[in-house]
């Protein structure tokens, strides 16, 4: 067979639009290309301990969910998301304490894009949102392709601290607020109660939607349970949730939850940019959950992270060096590391590749600059041993660097 030459073209001359020029690729996702050398140990992704993924409970509702419904579950379906998932996630939210219908769910290919969504229903070019300082580097570059200006608040252990949400309410009039209330990434972090009402009493005062993106608060491993935004704000909030820290992230299925004319208009919105989510996924969980098999399963998780966060925390404080904090958060997946501000984590991070250990630095999770002194550790995805022995490597290159 003669093999022909594909025809080139200039591909550099086309028109592409000039913010997709600016768009810069995820520090996240360039670190974890580095970091997956199987030698390396990680705590720079968000991935869940893949040991735990319930294979043979997959396997089963595989097998019950083609059984069961035949190819409808290959088939197109509606852009909202299947019906039997929306009654499910309605009714559990419901029992959690915020009423909740079928017109309230929105199913999303995970809550990145709930992310995306919420900036193409809300934001115009040049608009302020409010976020916390750090925030979720996803959210960053899903508002970043909207040219979103940020209107940052900083956090104490309570979470944002209200006086700046007030000033900056006032000041930069937000298209709406974005918070990750509960085992904050990157902090670790969870809004105090007193702070959840202040916040929805302020919102609520000026008409500014709440986004709680909230992956984690169901991972809550120690500590008191604390009431949801929504349960307290109602219609004032919209929630993201995703199966991909309770269950597994290669499904990508997740949902929101807000007043039914805002929902209306993330299914438009969605319609345009995939026009469902995955059928087959939402059968599988669909079958799983109703089938009483998540519960336990949190459960599991929840004693895995408990256990590594443990050691994580126990070996920081064995080894690391004076002058040095971090958080040790109830739930979630990482926890947040401050060196002294002469120190910067990025500039560090090369040389502790090559000591086969690999962490993410904090300026990305600042959208307007800062936390060169931060990084980012997450305890789920490391075995004990590696966490013992990466801790202990990062002690000695901080050592070297103090
Ligand atoms: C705060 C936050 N929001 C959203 C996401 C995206 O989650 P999903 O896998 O559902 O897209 C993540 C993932 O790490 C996250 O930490």
């Amino acid at each position: 067979m003669v093999v022909k030459e594909a025809r080139s073209a200039n591909v550099n001359q086309w028109g592409i639009a000039p913010h997709v020029l600016e768009l810069k690729s995820s520090v996240i996702r360039d670190i974890l290309k580095i970091s997956s050398q199987p030698d390396v140990i990680s705590f720079a992704g968000g991935l869940p301990a893949a040991e735990l993924f319930p294979q043979e409970d997959m396997k089963w509702a595989l097998k019950e969910v083609l059984d069961k419904y035949g190819p409808a579950v290959m088939q197109y379906s509606l852009s909202r998301g299947i019906p039997p998932l929306c009654e499910l996630l309605a009714e559990r939210a419901t029992k959690e304490g915020s009423p909740t219908t079928v017109e309230n769910i929105q199913v999303t290919s995970g809550s990145q894009q709930g992310l995306e969504l919420v900036a193409r229903v809300f934001i115009t070019p040049g608009d302020y949102i409010l976020t916390e300082l750090p925030t979720y580097v996803g959210a960053v570059q899903a508002f970043d392709y909207y040219q979103t200006k940020y209107a940052t608040v900083e956090m104490d252990s309570e979470g944002m601290i209200i006086d700046q949400v007030k000033e900056k309410l006032d000041k930069y009039k937000p298209k709406f607020i974005y918070t990750i209330a509960s085992f904050h990434n990157p902090t670790g972090i969870t809004m105090s109660t007193e702070r959840r009402h202040q916040l929805i009493e302020l919102a609520a005062s000026r008409n500014v939607p709440i986004i709680d993106d909230n992956p984690y608060g169901a991972v809550r491993f120690s500590g008191e349970a604390l009431p949801s935004l929504k349960s307290i704000g109602g219609d004032q909030v919209i929630t993201l949730q995703t199966f991909s820290k309770i269950l597994a992230p290669g499904l990508r299925i997740a949902w929101m939850n807000g007043p039914a004319e805002i929902m209306d208009r993330f299914e438009k919105v969605k319609q345009c940019t995939d026009l469902h989510t995955n059928t087959l996924c939402q059968y599988l969980i669909y079958e799983y959950v109703a089938a009483g098999k998540l519960e336990p399963h949190i459960e599991e998780i929840k004693k895995d992270y408990l256990t590594k966060r443990n050691v994580m925390v126990k070996t920081l404080r064995e080894t690391f060096p004076e002058g040095i904090t971090w958080t040790e958060p109830d739930g979630g997946l990482f926890l947040w590391v401050e060196l002294p501000k002469h120190i910067s984590a990025r500039e560090l991070l090369p040389e502790a590749v090559k000591r086969k250990v690999a962490y993410v630095y904090g300026e990305p999770f600042y959208p307007n600059g800062g936390g060169e002194n931060c990084m980012r550790l997450n305890f789920s995805n490391a075995t004990l041993e590696g966490i013992v022995e990466g801790i202990g490597r990062l002690a000695e290159l901080l050592k070297e660097n103090m």
